[in-house]
């Protein structure tokens, strides 16, 4: 049953037992756990805001709050990559944007692969035609994740505003089938985000997406990125990192692993500022490794380490993760790298909604 899910050879990514990466993550686990303000280490996951353009206006998403709307300047983003080839274990090449609206996303990625880093991407699937999921076959993409968020047309788009349900649908299956014509060994996932708009739909969808035996289905809990509106309520059985608000005295780990750069190569806080009003520095001028450890950086954590209240971004959000065990599971994967890890996560993110 688990062998069905879980595809053992194509998870385990290339960096996998690598001695750097996990002198590196030890170096991590260690300052997290003694809440330093600098971070002798690198961090593990790189997400890049390839592009802040959108050509959806989904109704869940926080993108509408971004000041800037721009692709990432390609110079930039090798300039960067050239400084986290053989440290990070893992790119993520989509924050508050539709990723494959950059014309350059293929060679982006091709970037990373040719210097064995291992990305992942995940789109609304609008443009993924037979040219453009070819081309993200050959461009050694390690893992792709294809947002839909419905199973019939008027809650599809209802929600996913812009998007042509048919299109996606049609895109997502034609992805999928190339994939298997071309034995291409990119990890597909079909995402379905559950909220109070789509619970209905999620049995259908599981159904639909569930007849491809090599593709995940994932349900994700939603996340309330500083809205108020409160139709957007996780799932209870889904909401690993929803309810985390009520453990006020935990200390997010992100500040310590994980690194955003945005289209326009200013470094915020976190992934979750948005705007972003908590800039640590600015990728055009600054390496990352003084971004890393900048004296805005090292205020910063000196604050979240204290707890969710003490940072005005954090105190709102709820996606600190609710694990008081970050640290023994860190050690725990130390071996593994992040995309392996990220990749069995979402296959066993098989849910039956019941
Ligand atoms: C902001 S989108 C950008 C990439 C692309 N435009 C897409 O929709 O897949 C990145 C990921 O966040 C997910 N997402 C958007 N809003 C979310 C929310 N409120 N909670 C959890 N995930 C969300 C999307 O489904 C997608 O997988
Ligand atoms: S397509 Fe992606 S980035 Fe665009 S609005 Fe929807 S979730 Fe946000
Ligand atoms: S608590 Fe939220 S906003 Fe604060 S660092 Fe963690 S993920 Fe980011």
């Amino acid at each position: 049953m688990i062998s069905k899910y879980l595809k053992i050879p194509s998870l385990i990514g290339p960096n996998t037992f690598d001695l750097g990466h996990f002198r590196n993550r030890l170096q991590l686990v260690r300052d997290y756990a003694e809440r330093t303000t600098v971070t002798r280490g690198f961090p593990t996951i790189v997400e890049f805001e390839v592009s802040s353009r959108c050509n959806m206006s989904c109704v869940m998403c926080p993108r509408e709050n971004v000041n800037v709307e721009q692709h990432m300047d390609l110079d930039l983003y090798k300039r960067c990559v050239d400084q986290i080839a053989g440290r990070a274990e893992m790119v993520i090449l989509h924050a508050s944007g539709e990723p494959l609206l950059h014309p350059d996303i293929c060679e982006m990625i091709r970037y990373c692969s040719d210097r064995g880093v291992g990305t992942w991407l995940s789109t609304n699937a609008m443009l993924l035609d037979e040219k453009r999921s070819i081309e993200l076959m050959e461009s050694g993409l390690d893992s792709l994740v294809i947002a839909i968020d419905g199973d019939t047309k008027e809650t599809y788009e209802r929600i996913r505003v812009h998007g042509v349900f048919e299109t996606v649908v049609a895109n997502a299956e034609r992805f999928l089938k190339l994939r298997r014509q071309r034995k291409s060994n990119i990890m597909a996932t079909v995402q379905f985000i559950e909220m109070e708009e789509n619970r209905q739909e999620a049995d259908a969808f599981l159904a639909r997406w569930g007849r491809y035996e090599d593709v995940n289905v994932f349900v994700k809990a939603i996340v309330n990125w500083f809205t108020d509106d409160s139709d957007l309520v996780p799932h209870p059985e889904f909401s690993e990192v929803g309810n985390s608000l009520r453990y006020p005295d935990l200390v997010c780990d992100r500040p310590w692993f994980w690194m955003i750069v945005k289209s326009t190569g200013l470094v915020p806080l976190c992934a979750h500022d948005i705007p972003p009003d908590y800039v640590i520095g600015d990728a055009n001028m600054q390496s990352l490794d003084d971004i890393w450890n900048s004296e805005q950086m090292r205020s910063y954590r000196e604050m979240v380490a204290k707890g969710k209240p003490y940072h005005p971004l954090c105190k709102s959000c709820d996606y600190c993760p609710a694990r008081p065990h970050t640290t023994t599971g860190n050690l725990a994967l130390a071996s593994l790298d992040m995309l392996s890890v990220a990749k069995i996560l979402f296959s066993v993110g098989y849910k039956k909604v019941g």
